[in-house]
């Protein structure tokens, strides 16, 4: 069953039914000014952090589902009884006549008709500008005039999510505001030490308003049946304290047939620390500042040339590449969504979603590492900062921190720290962006270590200290020590933790000498392999060979300890034991170190990868996709930690953990099976689950973290989207290994492993400077095998198109046998 469908042409999805099975979510914003929304106007809005820097208020977890977001009313006021509605559906549910959400690349509009007046709001957030603007636009279907009024509302958050939900007794006292020329600004401890404040602005005049959520509301009263709305006037209350809002009221008479358009502003503003008061030594807030802002926006040529601009902003973005094969799932998510989902992961990491309430975690040290791998062609500028921004937080002894809040970038334990994986997720971020971009001066970079001042060295050296810091730690196996956890953030072998609400991300009760990961090993291989490359250009050959022994050792030890006769094995815990081996009696065979074995390169020759990829079509997939492992772990396993703390088939503990799947995809591009690779990448694919969104329930065009597991009481029913790797991964495997248009440290490779069927497909893209426009031919229907590649017409040797410049070039590409 589907909710709505695909608008491709726009790039659009349209929800058509208000109450989809769960709020299926937008994105607002494209550099330091951002908002969530749903398909009902709920979400909030925040300035670069979602924690720390909140504008306004959401109730994650509330009943009703999706509450708090930027909630516009109408009211007819020629009805006898008082009539309101939501033309967004939410908050007061009424129904509507004709309903449908626009979700589309950095903006959203709610379009709905009720009582013979249409009603259309266009929600985005301009380029160059910390503000959101509602373009609401109102059109009288009836056949005669009516008279009708706007409430548009917001609730202000107290600038600090976390405090604002706790700390009650403080900040029913602290709240202030402004109202000045019809515009509410919220000022809550600007007169202190903030320097910044809200402002909520309308193109018309405020008949009346309110700042004090209880005085629009009445006493008891929800956001679905405001009382101010309901009497149809508003009594211009200031909130002292309690809980600021910001509602104003435009009253408009709408002839037969008449349109009109109204805009809402809805900004962050900062001040000059020495300018913040006018007149300076009052409490005024200084508007000079921001006035030129607000009017500039509040005129409908600006509010249009804004849009326009953000439309070809994010034109730009899906350029740099556009593929067109046989599959509308794969054409889709690829030239569409998957951006729109990178875009996300890399402005918010794991911070801000449906599921990620913005004040639990920041940006994740591994997770952004892994987001830029596909991500760095989009903006390589940004990747450039992100990758420095990262490495800074890194410590001296090469290991990370979990996470850093945005807006200090400062990194942090609070969601612990100590996971052994973490450094060498750098490795391939820094790899991905030279592949990319062919600059090498980034190894150059003087990067500090935990921005300590004075501490600063090249970013080559952060890499060296990210290996070394594997080598540092190695267990009693000869594998790599695991520490709190590896990708796993679940599998924790050192926690042992035994009273209840103990977080296992950051308890750890043994010294943590024993717990091995081939995963870690894996990985190490597959960073290791980059470093060779980088190394041996930069620093020469001697140190290139450092690396391969490093990389003969580690692989001598997976071939020893990790594999278990038909599969790799997982881990080895704090009793030397081993962990996803046909010995054990749950937990048999995990998915993650096949996939990253694989990607290191181990077993292709002598058909050990094979055997493991066969094992995990025998023992993990299912039509929704690859489970994590199996059998699930049935109670609680004091040596395994959180996996085991989830029921069978949900999350960690066994279910379609998405993030992994890709892996298994290029495995098995990498071994030539291209129908079964693109099977699988079609399994977890959001369009093509469209078909079952009341089974899937989250969005159908952005993936979701995880699908739950065949011992799950919900088989597959998504939860988590939006932030997570699977989004990154997954357009590496379609892009670089199934499609095989793969960036290299020398130049594009072009080695597609397809379904054999397809007849071929072409690709527009630029790669350093150069736009590409390739076409695959597939006469003999392989897999893999590319028998001729011709550039501008003439034939090269092998599969590896070395490009820089300001050309286009025509790219041919013959698969065969
Ligand atoms: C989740 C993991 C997540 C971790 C991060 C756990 O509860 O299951 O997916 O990585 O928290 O804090
Ligand atoms: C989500 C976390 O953000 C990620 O870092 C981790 O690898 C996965 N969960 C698996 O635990």
């Amino acid at each position: 069953m589907r909710y709505g469908y695909f608008a491709d042409e726009q790039c659009e999805y349209v929800i058509t039914t208000p109450n989809t099975p769960l709020p299926w979510i937008n994105y607002l914003g494209c550099e330091d000014y951002f908002g969530i929304i749903s398909n009902t106007a709920g979400g909030y809005s925040f300035y670069k952090d979602a924690r720390l820097r909140r504008l306004t208020r959401y109730r994650y977890n509330n009943a009703p589902l999706d509450s708090g977001g930027r909630y516009i009313y109408l009211r007819d006021d020629d009805a006898s009884t008082p009539q309101f509605w939501s033309p967004s559906w939410q908050p007061t549910r009424t129904p509507l006549e004709e309903y449908q959400c626009r979700h589309g690349l950095g903006y959203t509009t709610i379009q709905s008709t009720h009582a013979g007046v249409k009603a259309s709001t266009r929600y985005f957030i301009p380029l160059g500008a910390n503000l959101e603007i509602w373009q609401l636009s109102l059109t009288n279907q009836r056949p005669e005039a009516v008279n009708l009024s706007i409430f548009a509302t917001v609730e202000f958050c107290l600038w600090d999510a976390m405090d604002d939900a706790t700390n009650f007794q403080r900040n029913y006292s602290v709240g202030e505001v402004e109202v000045v020329d019809g515009v509410i600004y919220h000022k809550t401890e600007y007169r202190e030490r903030r320097d910044h404040f809200a402002f909520f602005a309308c193109s018309e005049k405020f008949t009346g308003f309110d700042t004090d959520r209880e005085a629009f509301l009445g006493p008891y009263r929800g956001w679905d049946s405001p009382s101010g709305v309901e009497k149809g006037a508003l009594s211009n209350s200031i909130a002292h304290g309690w809980q600021p809002i910001g509602a104003g009221h435009v009253r408009l008479s709408l002839q037969a047939g008449e349109h009109r358009s109204i805009i809402f502003l809805l900004g962050y503003h900062e001040n000059p620390v020495n300018e913040k008061f006018d007149p300076p030594g009052s409490q005024t807030i200084n508007k000079r500042t921001v006035l030129p802002i607000i009017q500039r926006f509040l005129q409908p040529a600006a509010v249009s040339s804004a849009y326009d601009d953000l439309q070809a902003h994010w034109n730009g973005l899906l350029k740099k590449q556009q593929v067109h094969t046989p599959d509308i799932h794969t054409d889709r998510m690829v030239n569409i969504w998957n951006i729109s989902q990178l875009m996300a992961a890399f402005n918010f990491s794991r911070s801000a979603s449906y599921f990620e309430s913005g004040i639990g975690r920041g940006m994740g040290f591994r997770d952004s590492n892994q987001d830029l791998l596909g991500f760095v062609h989009l903006m390589p500028q940004h990747a450039r900062s992100r990758i420095l921004d990262l490495a800074a937080t890194q410590l001296p002894s090469g290991g990370a921190y979990h996470q850093y809040q945005p807006l200090t970038k400062r990194g942090n334990n609070e969601v612990g720290s100590g996971f052994n994986d973490d450094p060498l997720w750098l490795v391939l971020a820094v790899a991905a962006y030279i592949q990319e971009t062919g600059k090498w001066d980034i190894l150059d970079e003087p990067v500090p270590y935990d921005n300590a001042p004075g501490t600063e060295e090249s970013l080559y050296n952060h890499l060296q200290r990210s290996i070394q810091y594997t080598l540092d730690r190695i267990g009693p196996h000869g594998l790599p020590l695991i520490g709190r956890a590896d990708w796993n953030d679940c599998l924790n072998l050192n926690c042992f933790s035994s009273s209840p609400g103990q977080s296992f991300q950051t308890t750890t009760n043994k010294d943590g000498k024993v717990a091995e990961s081939v995963f870690i090993a894996g990985l190490f291989i597959l960073a290791a392999r980059s470093m060779v490359q980088i190394a041996g250009r930069r620093s020469g050959e001697q140190q290139a060979q450092i690396y391969r022994q490093a990389i003969s050792q580690i692989e001598k030890t997976v071939w020893e300890a990790g594999w278990d006769g038909t599969w790799f094995r997982r881990a080895y815990d704090d009793f030397g034991e081993p962990v996803g081996s046909h010995t054990c009696t749950e937990g048999q065979i995990f998915i993650e170190p096949q996939g990253i074995c694989i990607m290191a390169g181990l077993g292709i020759e002598d058909g050990k990868a094979r055997q493991a990829l066969d094992s995990v079509a025998e023992r993990l997939a299912t039509p929704h996709g690859i489970m994590l492992h199996q059998p699930g772990y049935s109670r609680y396993y004091l040596n395994l930690g959180e996996i085991s703390t989830y029921p069978p088939g949900y999350k960690e503990n066994g279910s379609v953990f998405c993030h992994t799947n890709p892996w298994i995809m290029i495995s098995e591009a990498m071994l030539g099976n291209g129908a079964g690779a693109h099977d699988y990448y079609l399994r977890i694919n959001p369009s093509r689950r469209e078909e079952i969104s009341e089974v899937h329930r989250c969005e159908p065009y952005v993936y979701a973290q995880m699908i739950a597991g065949r011992e799950a009481p919900m088989f597959g029913e998504a939860k988590n989207s939006w932030l997570t790797g699977t989004s990154v991964w997954n357009y590496v495997a379609i892009t670089q290994w199934i499609l095989g248009i793969r960036p290299e440290f020398e130049g594009l490779r072009l080695d597609p492993c397809i379904p054999p069927e397809w007849d071929g497909f072409s690709v527009e893209r630029s790669f350093r400077g150069c736009r590409l426009h390739i076409k695959v031919h597939n006469p003999q229907h392989v897999s893999r095998g590319v028998v001729e590649v011709k550039v501008d017409g003439a034939k090269i040797e092998g599969n590896l198109v070395k490009v820089d410049g300001s050309e286009e070039h025509q790219v041919e590409v013959w698969l065969g046998k």
